[in-house]
């Protein structure tokens, strides 16, 4: 192998459109994010056939952006890695046709690569001596799961959510306060100025010994808190809502990843996704991790959410474990971890 293994990494399986060069699996060399999410604003959500259609438009203009901003050329990249699912499907079209279409004319060998791998992987990258096997907590707007990440390739699922994401259940709960989209930032942001006690919302912890999720019934329980205080003419506090919905789903999230962390014997916790970027959780975690002994990777703040430099990751992994894919892949809205 030469000195450098450049991959051009392309993301689109939601709403946004990306592009990075990594040299390695680890040093990122550029990493372009195209956002619709001024676009998607306006309809209070993703709206995927708006989505497919951008992403087509941004396609090109982000890959030269992402070749140009890493100084190299097309002769230069060694390694064409691509996100082929989960997501929504009109939009993972047009990246894998894309990184198909760019193989096929260059001749540089292509990856499809699992998003979600690709969100774990944005870990090596803030932690480049970070290694597995590891257990890792991922949470984004599609998956909450405990993982035991055996190789760079294969993972152990540990649990999962039985009903909502807990990114889902932060923008479904961002709407019932008339937050709008994307509602896990803005959450975020309005919980700092609430009381997190005032109103309490339940815990949802399932069997004892189940590392699974749910959340569905705590987005019910905001929506019935609100529907009584408007019926009883009561005004609704809105930031207590907020930090009363975040420190319940808080709450759960750490006391299962610890609960597991220690269950398997682990002194590590690496966390990744969307909500890894979230502030109260970043926090909780932080404090109990050290109060249990457990070293807490969290991934650099612009990696959570979804980027092209987390896919050039698990594409240079997955080419050094498993070797190239042919040009028949595919896109997949549901792929397993
Ligand atoms: O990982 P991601 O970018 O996309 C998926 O793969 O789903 O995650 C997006 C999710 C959204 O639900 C969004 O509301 C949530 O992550 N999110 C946050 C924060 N930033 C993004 N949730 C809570 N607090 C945040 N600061
Ligand atoms: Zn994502």
């Amino acid at each position: 192998m030469k000195e450098r293994f450049l991959t051009l990494a392309i993301e689109s399986s939601c709403d946004e459109t990306a592009a990075a060069v990594l040299d390695g699996g680890r040093q990122v060399l550029s990493n372009v994010i195209s956002s619709q999410i001024p676009i998607h604003e306006a309809y209070g959500g993703v709206v995927p056939e708006i989505a497919s259609r951008h992403h087509l438009k941004n396609i090109n203009p982000v890959v030269d952006k992402a070749l140009k901003d890493a100084g190299v050329g097309w002769k230069d990249i060694d390694l064409i890695g691509v996100t082929n699912g989960p997501g929504l499907i009109g939009a993972l079209v047009i990246g894998v046709a894309a990184a198909k279409g760019y193989s096929l004319a260059t001749g540089i060998p292509l990856v499809g690569v699992n998003h979600m791998y690709g969100h774990v992987c944005s870990n090596l990258i803030t932690y480049p001596h970070l290694e597995p096997p590891f257990l890792c907590l991922v949470v984004s707007g599609g998956h909450t799961n405990i993982v035991e990440m055996e190789s760079y390739t294969k993972c152990k699922v540990l649990g999962g959510t039985r009903d909502d994401a807990v990114g889902e259940a932060y923008d479904k709960v961002a709407r019932v306060i008339d937050l709008g989209y994307p509602g896990g930032p803005k959450i975020d942001k309005l919980a700092k100025e609430g009381n997190p006690e005032a109103i309490h919302f339940k815990r949802v912890y399932l069997e004892k010994d189940s590392f699974d999720f749910s959340f569905s019934g705590i987005k019910t329980g905001v929506l019935n808190y609100v529907n009584s205080e408007k019926q009883g003419g009561r005004a609704i506090n809105t930031a207590d809502v907020a930090a009363g919905f975040q420190e319940a789903v808080v709450e759960v999230l750490v006391a299962k990843s610890v609960e597991a962390a220690k269950a398997l014997g682990e002194k590590r916790l690496v966390v990744a996704g969307g909500v890894a970027a979230n502030s109260r959780l970043r926090e909780a975690l932080t404090r109990e991790c050290e109060k249990e002994g457990i070293k807490l990777y969290l991934p650099e703040i612009g990696l959570c959410t979804d980027n092209a430099a987390m896919i050039g990751s698990a594409a240079y992994y997955k080419y050094i474990e498993e070797g190239p894919d042919d040009l028949l892949i595919d896109a997949y809205a549901d792929l397993p971890f």
